[in-house]
């Protein structure tokens, strides 16, 4: 599928089939997290794949979604601060903005190798923290699902809800 396709083929799907991804395809979506470019190159990101039933439970008590706890892998992502580029002239720490695109390239990996996934952002990160210490010191700010979809599966209401265009874009 060329890149248009696929981003406009995927949705935030919350029908999730319970059975196990391939190892493989987890590994593919860890090298697609890791080609994504960061400010300065720092990398100041890191990636949590939770795949055991004891740290998927764990995560499972930080989120209010039960479609999620159905997925066999969970994927969080952590911005570090302390290791981002700061732009001097506002000093502005691109910490977010660099684990964002990291999560950018997970979503549209997860969806080119058919398999689907939401991107949480409701979660509480101190419970996730207070069940995985190695996430201290992370803006925590992407938790995804990642699963075969569900037979049923079918994008929600606000896939197709769309501004118009003349409201988004403007050309100067
Ligand atoms: C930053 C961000 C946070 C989101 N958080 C949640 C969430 O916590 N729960 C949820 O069900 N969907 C969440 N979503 C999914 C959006 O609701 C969804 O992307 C949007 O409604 C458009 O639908 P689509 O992804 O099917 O195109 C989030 C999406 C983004 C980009």
């Amino acid at each position: 599928m060329d890149f248009l396709n696929l981003a406009k083929d995927r949705y935030s799907c919350r029908m999730l089939d319970p059975r196990p991804v391939e190892q493989e395809k987890i590994d593919r979506i860890i090298e697609a997290a890791l080609c994504a470019p960061t400010a300065v190159n720092k990398q100041p990101f890191r990636v949590f794949v939770l795949q055991s039933p004891e740290a998927l439970a764990k995560a499972g008590e930080a989120f209010p979604f039960d479609f999620v706890r159905k997925a066999p892998a969970l994927i969080v992502i952590g911005a570090k601060e302390d290791e981002a580029w700061v732009r001097k002239f506002d000093s502005r720490n691109f910490a977010d903005v660099d684990a964002t695109i990291v999560a950018t390239h997970v979503m549209l990996a997860i969806h080119d190798l058919g398999l689907v996934s939401t991107w949480i952002g409701n979660f509480d990160p101190t419970v996730m923290k207070a069940a995985f210490p190695v996430m201290e010191g992370l803006d925590l700010i992407a938790l995804f699902p990642v699963a075969y979809p569900a037979q049923d599966a079918a994008p929600g209401a606000k896939h197709t809800v769309s501004r118009e265009c003349g409201e988004l874009i403007c050309r100067l």
